[in-house]
C-alpha cells in the first residue's frame, strides 16, 4: 500500500492556491488509526498533526511546536494533550501550551499555542475543515440505520486531482473500456444518461445501466443471471464528495461513500465507505472489498494517466466533452461559480494540446 499523507513529501500547485476549498471538510485519518498515538497529515498542502483526547474524539493542530518547529506528530498523546516530543511542551485540543515541563510549579506558562482546525469524527473518520465551513459533511442515513451494515474498504493515495475522480464516478461512458475485465460491456460503447438534478450542494443524478454479471459478482448483486441492472441515485457534493447509490433487482443495495481529500494538486487521498443491507454471512466485507478493489484499481490507473490540472474553465478550451461528460461538466461550472463568488481566479497551468476548434455541442452545454 502507498503511504498515507503524513509520509508523502511532494511539490504543492493549483488546488491548494484556491482558498475557497480550504472551508469545506474532508476525511483524513480513521479514528482506529489515530488509536495508537498523534499522526500527521496532509491537507490542501497544510501540514496538521491528528490526535485524540481523552474522550476518544479527534483534534487537528499545525504540525509545528510553537517552541523550536519540532513536528508534533513526532511525540505522543498524554490525557487530552498532545506531548512534543522534542523538549515535552504540551498542547491542548485549542492548541493552547498547557505544559512546560522544564518550568517548576510556580512559573507561569504563557499564553502561547499553535493554530487548530475543526475536526470531527463522523462515519470512522476524522474530518478536518482548514477554515469557516460553508457547508456540513455529508449527510449518510444508513450510518445510523441498523438495517446497514458500514464497511470500511479503501484507504489510499492516488496521484491525480480531486475532480478527475469525482467526474469519473458519473462518467457512464467509461464503464465500457475501464472496466471491460469486471462489468463493462464493451460492445455498448453508448452510455445511458442521468437525469441530474441541482442542488444546493451539489446535484443529485439517477440511471438505470445493465451490466454483466460474472459468477465472482453473484454474491456482491444477488443474482445469477448473466446480466443485471443497477438502479443509481448518486449525489454529487461539493467539492470533493459523492455517494453511489446502487440499487440491483434482488433489493440489494450497494452504497458506496468516497471522500477525495486533497493532499496537494496531483495527490489525494481516497476514503471509500461501503453500506450493505446485507449480512456478513450473505457476502462477507474481504468478498467486497476485493470485488471493489479490482473496479477501484481499473479506475486510478486510468486516472493517474491524466492532467492533474484539471481545468474548470471550459473556455479556456484545454480539454474537449460529449454528452456523457455532462455531470463533470456541471461540476465545473459549479466549481468556477464558487471560486468567483469568493473572488477568486481559477489557478490552472493547463494548455490545449493542440488547438482546439468548438467541438459540436449535440445538446451539451451546462448553462
Ligand atoms: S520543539 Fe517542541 S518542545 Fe521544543
Ligand atoms: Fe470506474
Amino acid at each position: 500500500m502507498p503511504a498515507l499523507p503524513g509520509d508523502y513529501n511532494g511539490t504543492l500547485m493549483l488546488t491548494t492556491r484556491q482558498p475557497v476549498l480550504r472551508r469545506f471538510w474532508y476525511a483524513t485519518h480513521r479514528l482506529e488509526d489515530l488509536a495508537g498515538g498523534p499522526k500527521a497529515y496532509t491537507l490542501l498542502g497544510e501540514k496538521i498533526v491528528l490526535f485524540l483526547d481523552s474522550a476518544g474524539e479527534p483534534a487537528a493542530l499545525m504540525d509545528r511546536c510553537c517552541h523550536r518547529t519540532a513536528r508534533l506528530s513526532k511525540g505522543w498523546c498524554k490525557g487530552d494533550l498532545i506531548v512534543c516530543g522534542y523538549h515535552g511542551w504540551a498542547y491542548d485540543r485549542t492548541g493552547a501550551l498547557i505544559e512546560v515541563p522544564q518550568f517548576s510549579p510556580d512559573q507561569i506558562v504563557p499564553r502561547i499555542g499553535v493554530h487548530a482546525f475543526r475536526c470531527v469524527a463522523r462515519y470512522g473518520y476524522a474530518w478536518v475543515c482548514l477554515g469557516e465551513p460553508l457547508g456540513d459533511i455529508p449527510e449518510i442515513p444508513e450510518d445510523s440505520n441498523p438495517g446497514y451494515r458500514r464497511i470500511q474498504q479503501f484507504h489510499d493515495i492516488w496521484k491525480t486531482a480531486p475532480l478527475r475522480l469525482m467526474e469519473n464516478s458519473f462518467d457512464n461512458a467509461h464503464f465500457s473500456f475501464v472496466h471491460r475485465a469486471t462489468f463493462g460491456q464493451i460492445t455498448q460503447p453508448v452510455p445511458e444518461k442521468y437525469e441530474i438534478n441541482e442542488t444546493d450542494y451539489g446535484f443529485e443524478a439517477e440511471t438505470i445501466v445493465e451490466i454483466n454479471n460474472p459468477p465472482p459478482a453473484y454474491r456482491i448483486t444477488g443474482s445469477d443471471a448473466p446480466t443485471t441492472k443497477r438502479h443509481m441515485r448518486n449525489k454529487w457534493f461539493m467539492p470533493f464528495c459523492r455517494r453511489l447509490d446502487i440499487e440491483y433487482p434482488s433489493g440489494l443495495r450497494h452504497i458506496i461513500v468516497n471522500c477525495a481529500t486533497p493532499v496537494d494538486d496531483g495527490t489525494i487521498h481516497l476514503a471509500q465507505i461501503l453500506y450493505r443491507n446485507d449480512s456478513e454471512a450473505d457476502c462477507s466485507a474481504q468478498e467486497l472489498i476485493a470485488w471493489d478493489a479490482a473496479i477501484v484499481e481499473e479506475d486510478r490507473d486510468i486516472l493517474e494517466a491524466t492532467d492533474f490540472d484539471a481545468t474548470i474553465d471550459m473556455k479556456r478550451k484545454v480539454e474537449a466533452h460529449m454528452p456523457s461528460d455532462r455531470p463533470g461538466m456541471i461540476m465545473r461550472r459549479r466549481l468556477l461559480k464558487l471560486l468567483q463568488d469568493h473572488g477568486e481566479d481559477e489557478v490552472s497551468e493547463a494548455r490545449p494540446a493542440v488547438a482546439m476548434p468548438d467541438m459540436p455541442a449535440y445538446g451539451v452545454s451546462v448553462d
